[in-house]
């Protein structure tokens, strides 16, 4: 009896369908988003896909919008070409837009202008459904890691979440260890070892354990994202063992925690750019100091996968605020 009623609970938790806006950094031509897009999709779930006409990395949260409403320059892969309008949808799909902008835009281009103008009323030609609540947003997967506080301030795909948990939507950043910058029209493909359908299937079983448990409340705390980055998985890992990583909880300061850095390069006398841990991100201010860096657990294990809770409250501690309080007493009222 037990089993039957958790065979059916489990059933019915399954074919929850929920609203995603996904996007990223790296173009809406990526085969990593694209693979996700259709493994949410084929999972039930609503997904209105926006992000960047062209490569947007390292963009942080930065909030352009279109300068002119025909692109001057092609996009990328020159999949969407000089002269056509700065934003659009695939021909043959309503679902998946682009936006010449930066990801942060892109969603808020979602939300105040693709959802209300065209998904606000059921259309069975354009196959859409109404969207009259975004249940989460899902930036990524990044092509490469997003590890630190480092690039927390840096990265494009989590500038995104971060934009969207100021607006109260929940949002998860999802980044992958495979850093080619690849065109799905050469690479999205059935193969369960190419890493974007490893990825793509993780981000499903990740994101449906979250609607599972919360049902009809928010996927997580107002104000509270997660940072995710998968590592080598499929024909990038050793032996191609890689196909199933685990999930592991993490933090996103500790040991290895870096950041980009420059240095001066006395042989061909010029300034280049490297990746350094630094002291002020290994240390830990917040949260529970006995969890692993992500950072290590990227390098130093194989086959994890690093899931860290943030908060987009930027203020300091209570400790921290009044010892800095106190240096400024005789200036303070
Ligand atoms: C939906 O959007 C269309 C196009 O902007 C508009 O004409 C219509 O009034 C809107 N409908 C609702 C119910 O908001
Ligand atoms: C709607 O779905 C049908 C069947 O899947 C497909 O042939 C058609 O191209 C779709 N139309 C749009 C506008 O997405
Ligand atoms: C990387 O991406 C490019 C562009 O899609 C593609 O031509 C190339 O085959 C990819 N390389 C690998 C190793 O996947
Ligand atoms: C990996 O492990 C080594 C040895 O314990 C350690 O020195 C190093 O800091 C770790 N790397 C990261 C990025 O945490």
């Amino acid at each position: 009896m037990l089993n039957i009623f958790i065979t059916i609970a489990f059933l019915f938790a399954s074919v929850l369908s929920k609203n995603i806006i996904l996007t990223n950094d790296d173009g809406f031509t990526a085969t990593n988003i694209r693979s996700t897009y259709k493994e949410l999709t084929n999972a039930g779930h609503n997904v209105l896909l926006v992000a960047p006409v062209s490569q947007r990395s390292g963009w942080s949260g930065k909030f352009d919008v279109p300068a002119t409403k025909d692109l001057l320059i092609d996009g990328e892969f020159g999949y969407i070409q000089k002269g056509q309008p700065s934003w659009g949808h695939e021909a043959d799909n309503m679902n998946i837009w682009y936006f010449n902008g930066t990801p942060a835009s892109s969603v808020s281009f979602a939300l105040n202008y693709v959802i209300p103008q065209f998904f606000n009323s059921t259309d069975s030609q354009d196959n859409k459904t109404v969207i009259d609540k975004v249940d989460l947003v899902v930036s990524g997967p990044n092509e490469g890691t997003n590890l630190s506080p480092g690039y927390f301030t840096i990265s494009g795909t989590i500038g995104a979440a971060t934009s969207s948990l100021y607006r109260g939507i929940p949002a998860i950043a999802f980044s992958g260890s495979n850093s080619n910058n690849s065109f799905f029209k050469d690479s999205l493909n059935d193969d369960p070892l190419e890493p974007s359908n490893i990825y793509a299937k993780k981000i499903v079983e990740f994101v449906d354990d979250l609607f599972d448990k919360q049902g009809d409340n928010s996927v997580l705390p107002l104000g509270t994202g997660i940072n995710v980055n998968f590592p080598k998985v499929g024909y990038e890992s050793d032996n191609d063992e890689c196909t199933d990583p685990k999930w592991v909880f993490s933090r996103l300061s500790g040991e290895g925690a870096s950041a980009p850095d420059v240095y001066y390069d006395e042989e061909s006398d010029s300034i280049k750019s490297v990746t350094v841990p630094l002291r002020g991100l290994i240390n830990c201010f917040n949260g529970d100091c006995s969890l692993p860096s992500e950072s290590f657990i990227l390098a130093n294990t194989t086959c994890q996968t690093s899931v860290s809770v943030f908060n987009i409250d930027y203020d300091a501690n209570t400790e921290l605020t009044n010892s800095v309080k106190t240096l400024l007493e005789p200036i303070l009222n």
